[in-house]
């Protein structure tokens, strides 16, 4: 059979210095472990878009297509604030994700136990958190039609629309049951059934697809409500499921109790390929920190985690992923941190490249 294939896609800002430590990582699977991947790398974002005025190069959407796994760094900066919508940083994403179809976005929120001191919140309120959000990413406000900005009377009016279908509701739904099954076995599904139709059929369709999985434990909330909630005590949660804006900025509040988002993994999953594996792109939740890049200050195990489940979610290689999840915690435990997490007494600062290299001296220790 052949090597498992991997694109890796380290875009803008500190996206490819976080994925030069996720090389060495693969590199270390491939001598030690026998696992050898196929990599390929290519341009996505404002690097892409200097070489081909594109954000995504037609022939690069078409090699993620064909991959077993993407693997992206982070996308967008200052320098592109103002380049007209159609070619931002952000579409050539977006329009991965949407021409995947990966319609389940997963972004675990996990408190490591080395950072608990490091949330806003209070240690008791965040120590051992562990919660997954399942965000649909490949519908909802953000790919509505109509959208524009139009003319109307003397006056200009923005327009965007939140739409759901009931098969794409259903799909995401049996993603976050599934989850649910391998979890604690509780989901809770956010929309704003109060205020919007299409948070009324989210509740429904979601309520229906709940009936096939009588073990897990529904319930719904508003999503203002569940934001409130998240802060308030984010435990009383295991899965969460939710449409593309809601998730978006859920996410982002979510991750932020953990204490650094240079700490999140996501993997944004599609329908199953011909070989079984689904159609897969793993990236970090942070985004590419330009006033950062270049400074050996970024944060790699994000985007180190990220690998983590592309090795579970793609490669049905759990204890592997184990093992790497493992071996951050203990370089954490250590006392190593990236300038992002510093502040506490009694830890070791250090730079992006020397986190990957203890972050694999603890794979070693780890044989
Ligand atoms: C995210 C980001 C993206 C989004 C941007 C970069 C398009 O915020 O992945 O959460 O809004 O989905
Ligand atoms: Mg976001």
């Amino acid at each position: 059979m052949s090597n498992p294939s991997l694109l890796i896609l380290p875009g803008d800002g500190i996206g490819p210095e976080v994925m030069a430590e996720v090389r060495k990582i693969i590199d270390w699977y491939g001598a030690k472990r026998d696992l050898a991947f196929d990599v390929s790398e290519d341009l996505v974002g404002g690097a892409a878009y200097d070489k081909h005025g594109t954000p995504l190069h037609d022939d690069t959407m078409a090699k993620a297509q064909t991959v077993d796994a993407v693997l992206l760094g982070a996308v967008g900066g200052p320098k592109y604030d103002n380049l007209d919508f159609s070619v931002k940083p952000e579409r050539g994403l977006l329009r991965l994700r949407k021409e995947m179809d990966l319609f389940a976005n997963l972004r675990p929120a996990q408190c490591f136990d080395a950072l608990a001191d490091f949330s806003s919140l209070k240690k008791d309120v965040v120590a051992g958190l562990d919660i997954m959000i399942v965000r649909e990413l490949t519908s909802g406000i953000y790919f509505g039609e109509p959208r524009g900005i139009i003319e109307e009377g003397n006056e200009r009016v923005g327009i965007n629309t939140q739409r759901y279908t009931e098969s794409e509701i259903d799909r995401v739904a049996r993603s976050a049951f599934e989850l649910a099954m391998k979890r604690g076995k509780k989901l809770c599904s956010m929309e704003k059934a109060n205020v919007m139709e299409s948070g009324i059929l989210w509740r429904e369709v979601v309520t229906e697809v709940g009936k096939e999985y009588p073990e897990v434990e529904l319930s719904h909330m508003y999503a203002d409500a569940g934001a409130m909630q998240l802060c308030r005590w984010p435990k009383q949660f295991d899965v969460i499921v939710t449409d593309n804006l809601f998730g978006d900025l859920l996410s982002d509040a979510a991750a932020m109790l953990t204490g650094s988002l240079g700490m999140l993994p996501s993997a944004s999953l599609g329908q199953p390929m011909e070989n079984g594996r689904p159609k897969a792109l793993y990236e970090p939740v942070h985004g590419s920190a330009p006033d950062i890049a270049g400074q050996g200050k970024a944060n790699p195990i994000a985007c180190i985690l990220s690998f983590a489940m592309a090795l579970r979610y793609s490669f049905d290689m759990g204890e592997e992923a184990d093992r790497l999840e493992k071996a951050v915690e203990q370089v954490l435990a250590d006392g190593k941190r990236t300038a992002d997490l510093l502040g506490e007494e009694g830890v070791t600062p250090v730079s992006t490249s020397e986190m990957g290299d203890a972050v694999v001296a603890a794979l070693d220790a780890s044989l």
